[in-house]
């Protein structure tokens, strides 16, 4: 759903087409980017960046002021404690800025400067503010879940006088040089420099200092709130933006004054970063200071409701993950920002600046980085490395994993902006079915409320919304329905007046509840920092509460950046204050998450002893939303760049911890024609969620309405889409398990191969070795695959040969009705085959095992993950987790993957009745010319021995020989050996 008011974007559009018209800029382009903030419109933004230009410029006599007290410094159970000075002045005055350095037992390094005069609250706010005095402290408590135990083995191996060195990690090959005078970091594996805090000295606390009031000088011709200039303040600082700034009519009056931090972190050898989600533009970040093909603002991170956003830009979205992995050959390193408040990251590459004999063979680049907040504590975490898995597992471990998905909702879901009324979901319902085109869940946008009341029903167009449920429950289907933080103001309304008389909605800067303009015109927020408004709202969604829902209605929240029409950049104030006093400023990334949590905790207490997962689709999302559902890329367009961009973004999000994601298929802006809309389900096929929508200005799309061929082409993706959920749903156990990527880029899968480290338009599956590139051009009709490793690889419909080589791309032809999907040789993965109309009824069903050998023809090797797909019984141990190896080109095994002992585990309901399941199929594509004569294959069950018959076909015309084997009737969840 878009944001700000209609009406004012179409007048700016009026204006722009107006401007445009007298030949000056493109509408399109200037509508967007004015609505949100450039660097240099940003107060602390500009200064940080102008404390940068000075460093820069005044070159090797820049002096950090930054230094820590030797007599403070002290170092026990893998902590580093000390105090920081910073001098403020000519004269020699400085504040006091404590911090720490821990150490943690699974190899990551946390680093934490605060500032005591506001840690012990000794300052005073400006305007009677009720604000909180110190430096916001607790998005540890919404983001971090577990891995921070101190390293107590780590250390102290040299204490000079100015500079100390801590040895740690789990194999005592890191090290943290800590420099006294400047203070700076250098983080070392192996004894080389990987990552340097401070490097370049652009360290900046801004301390906070009282307002000395001057009369106030002249306002200049176009510059916003110039008032209180002090002029003994040295080395001239630009105090415009320190007590008030004014944009777009908003003026935020900043109570604290300035209390930015900021820290240039560079990472020494590396020439690619990648992360901090969301934006547009490649995987690869690029440099953000100008100059050819670079962007000229930061990469920001402030969570808004961005109308038609633009692509290739650093411009911020709807949510914010403020964690980089830097790359080279054979190394992976990352930073984890722990801020919740607005953050812009500059990055530049320093080519060859470092010393070639230090390094090894040739100049390396240096990824330098530059964070900007504007308040909060100084609080990041370092990984070392090497591996990228080893940092999305540390990262997982502090942040958690994706939660293990309802299996439905891996499936496909059906959206537009609106459904209008009970029997138009039961109407498309049905022609989905007539087409025998799979779907598992319908969604209902905002039109569905009583005047966008949510708990409530349209009364005149959803009359009878449990028939509506029961409809859909009798196919296995699921009704979404979206619920927003925004309250509708309006007299009689109950849960209004609840949220104002037990006091749980956001407040103003002057401690009144906030009221602001969305959806219903004049709304409240409810205020999900406070655990008072997480229960009474979790209260909202029991089923006799909100009537109408039902065990298969789950949620989708919107709008929760917050998107507020007429506040500052469509959001809220900055001087809005929530629970526990804390400015909106400081936890602003962090509320699209704890309105997500909320929801999510609600949806898990519906009803008394019902213990499913919960489904809640979030648009804004911070560092941890994993743990809590899934996320889309918000509002779209329908246009072949739409559909491209959507890749990157995707592959980022997985990268980042956050993998269960998806954009919306066909663009939510516009009407795709049929070749876009046919090109973007084969893409959203492999997004690991997949959703169709549609805003309510365009037309109608449902599959079943693009004609031929375009319809049968659609289904066949979606059926690809359904016969691979027992992989796809295997991937997601792994991404839970240990925070894996459930869609992989290449640099992921492989860390060695350079050339793919900037592919970010091909994908591989979980661990299948099934290689994606969807085809994102009109009229493209083949397509290059970039080839990683000199492993066969088989067209996946076709079983043909590819001709490729390591590090070189392959040309594959893809007319519409072909997508380009490569089988990579030495894996195994599970489908289910028969086509159903949803994943509920294919519960039951039997397996194929494919198996793709590798270019030696005789090995492979995947895994099966499978539970009941909506309970935790899965937590204990009421799961088949199998792993499967053809070894010796003739012995297909399957063991359990985690070593278990048959009979280890109880088995529960699920489990019985799963010993009914069998392997149906094996196909085993490369199959050796020696089983040409073989007409079948001896099964080792556990419960005996059998035979099973077998085709054999040779290879023909470049296709692999592939055999057949049928009847297998092995049981998925128990032991078995095939013997070809
Ligand atoms: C602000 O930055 C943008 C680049 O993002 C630049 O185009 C513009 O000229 C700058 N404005 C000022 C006043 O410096
Ligand atoms: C939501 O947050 C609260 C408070 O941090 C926590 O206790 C609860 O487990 C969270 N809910 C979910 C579903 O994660």
């Amino acid at each position: 759903m878009p944001s700000s008011t209609r009406l004012s974007v179409r007048w700016t559009a009026w204006l722009c087409l107006f401007i445009s018209f007298l030949g000056l800029f493109s509408p399109a382009f200037a509508v967007k980017e004015n609505d949100f903030k450039k660097c240099n419109q940003s107060g602390f933004c500009k200064r940080n960046r102008a404390y940068a230009d000075t460093a820069v410029a005044t070159g090797s006599s820049w002096q950090s002021p930054y230094n820590v007290v030797a007599d403070s410094a002290h170092f026990k159970d893998g902590q580093f404690q000390a105090t920081i000075l910073k001098t403020i002045n000519d004269q020699g005055e400085t504040v006091r800025l404590p911090v720490t350095v821990s150490f943690l037992k699974n190899g990551a390094a946390r680093v934490t400067v605060d500032e005591e005069k506001r840690q012990k609250k000794d300052i005073e706010l400006r305007h009677n503010s009720k604000a909180r005095k110190e430096r916001y402290n607790e998005a540890e408590k919404w983001v971090i879940v577990g891995g921070t135990a101190l390293d107590t083995e780590a250390k102290l191996t040299y204490e000079g006088k100015s500079q100390w060195t801590i040895k740690y990690g789990p194999s005592s090959n890191l090290e943290a040089v800590i420099e006294f005078s400047p203070f700076s970091l250098d983080f070392k594996r192996d004894g080389a420099s990987q990552i340097k805090f401070n490097d370049r000295g652009l360290l900046n606390m801004e301390h906070w200092r009282p307002k000395v009031d001057k009369p106030a000088p002249e306002k200049k011709e176009g510059e916003e709130a110039k008032e209180g200039e002090t002029p003994e303040e040295p080395k001239g600082e630009d105090e415009s933006t320190w007590w008030d700034e004014t944009f777009g009519g908003n003026t935020d009056s900043k109570p604290r004054g300035p209390e930015s931090v900021a820290l240039d972190i560079s990472f020494v050898g590396y020439d690619h970063v990648y992360g901090i989600p969301s934006h547009t533009g490649p995987l690869s970040l690029k440099e953000t200071r100008g100059g050819d093909g670079n962007y000229a603002d930061p990469y920001r991170l402030y969570n808004l409701d961005v109308f038609e956003y633009i692509l290739d830009s650093p411009m911020t979205l709807y949510g914010a993950i403020p964690f980089m992995q830097a790359h080279r050959k054979d190394s992976t390193v990352g930073v984890f920002w722990l801020n919740s408040a607005e953050t812009w990251i500059d990055i530049t590459k320093a080519k060859g600046h470092t010393n070639p004999l230090a390094l090894g063979i040739g100049a390396k680049t240096n990824t330098q980085t530059h964070w900007i907040s504007e308040s909060g504590l100084l609080d990041v975490f370092v990984f070392l490395g090497p591996t990228p898995q080893d940092i999305t597992k540390t990262y997982g471990e502090l942040t958690g994993t994706t939660a293990m998905p309802q299996e439905f909702a891996i499936g496909y879901h059906q959206c537009r902006w609106n459904y209008i009324s009970d029997d138009d979901v039961k109407d498309v319902d049905r022609k989905m079915d007539k087409f025998k085109i799979p779907y598992d869940v319908i969604w209902l946008d905002i039109e569905y409320t009583d005047g966008k009341k949510y708990f409530t029903w349209d009364p005149n167009m959803f009359k009878d919304p449990i028939s509506m449920g029961k409809h859909l429950d009798e196919r296995g289907r699921k009704l979404v329905t979206i619920i927003d933080p925004h309250i509708k103001n309006e007299e009689g309304y109950h849960v209004v007046s609840e949220l104002k008389s037990k006091d749980l909605a956001v407040k103003n800067k002057d401690g009144e509840i906030f009221d602001g303009w969305c959806w219903p015109g004049s709304s409240h927020w409810l205020d999900a920092f406070n655990p008072t408004a997480i229960s009474w709202w979790a209260s909202l969604f029991k089923y006799d509460a909100f009537k109408g829902t039902m065990e298969n209605t789950w949620i989708w929240n919107d709008m929760n950046e917050p998107s507020v029409f007429n506040g500052p950049e469509t959001t809220m104030p900055k001087d809005n204050l929530h629970h526990g006093g804390w400015e909106h400023r400081d936890l602003h990334n962090l509320n699209g998450l704890t309105f997500h949590n909320a929801t999510a905790s609600a949806v898990v207490s519906r009803k008394k002893g019902e213990v499913r997962r919960p489904f809640v689709l979030t648009r804004s999302f911070f560092a941890g939303s994993q743990r809590l559902g899934a996320m889309w890329t918000g509002d779209n367009e329908a246009s072949w760049g739409h559909l491209g961009g959507s890749l990157p973004m995707l592959l980022s999000q997985g990268i980042s911890g956050f993998p269960f994601s998806g954009a919306d298929v066909g663009g939510f802006f516009g009407d795709p024609d049929k070749d876009l809309q046919t090109r973007w389900y084969q893409a959203g096929a492999f997004y690991p969620f997949f959703r169709g929508h549609a805003h309510i200005d365009a037309r109608r799309r449902e599959p079943y309405l693009a004609g031929e061929p375009y319809t049968a082409i659609i289904t066949a993706a979606l059926r690809l889409r359904y016969s691979l959920l027992p992989a796809w749903y295997t991937a997601f156990y792994q991404a839970h398990r240990d925070g894996t990527p459930i869609i992989r880029p290449m640099f992921y899968t492989h860390p060695t191969e350079e050339g793919g480290f900037d592919v970010d338009d091909q994908l591989f599956v979980g661990g299948t070795g099934i290689l994606v590139k969807p085809i994102v051009e009109q009229g493209k009709e083949e397509t290059d695959i970039f080839i990683p490793d000199d492993e066969v690889y088989y067209d996946y419909f076709t079983y043909e040969v590819l001709p490729t080589h390591k590090g070189k791309r392959v040309t594959v032809s893809a007319p519409l009705d072909k997508i380009p999907v490569l089988m990579r040789g030495g894996h195994i993965f599970p489908r289910r085959d028969k086509p159903r109309r949803s994943s509920a009824l294919m519960r039951w069903d039997d397996y194929t095992l494919v198996v793709a050998l590798d270019r030696d023809g005789k090995s492979a090797e995947g895994e099966l993950y499978a539970d009941d797909g909506d309970s935790f019984e899965f937590e204990g141990g009421q799961y088949i987790h199998r792993k499967f190896v053809l070894a010796g080109g003739h012995t297909l095994t399957s063991v359990d993957a985690e070593g278990l002992e048959k009979g280890s585990v109880k088995e529960g309901d699920w489990m019985k009745e799963m010993r009914k399941v069998n392997v149906d199929r094996v196909i085993v594509v490369g199959a050796p010319k020696e089983w040409k004569d073989k007409k079948e294959v001896t099964v080792e069950g556990e419960d005996g021995t059998w035979t099973a018959e077998m085709d054999y076909n040779p290879a023909a015309k470049g296709r692999a020989a592939f055999a057949v084997v049928r009847k297998v009737g092995a049981r998925i969840g128990g032991d078995f050996r095939i013997v070809f």
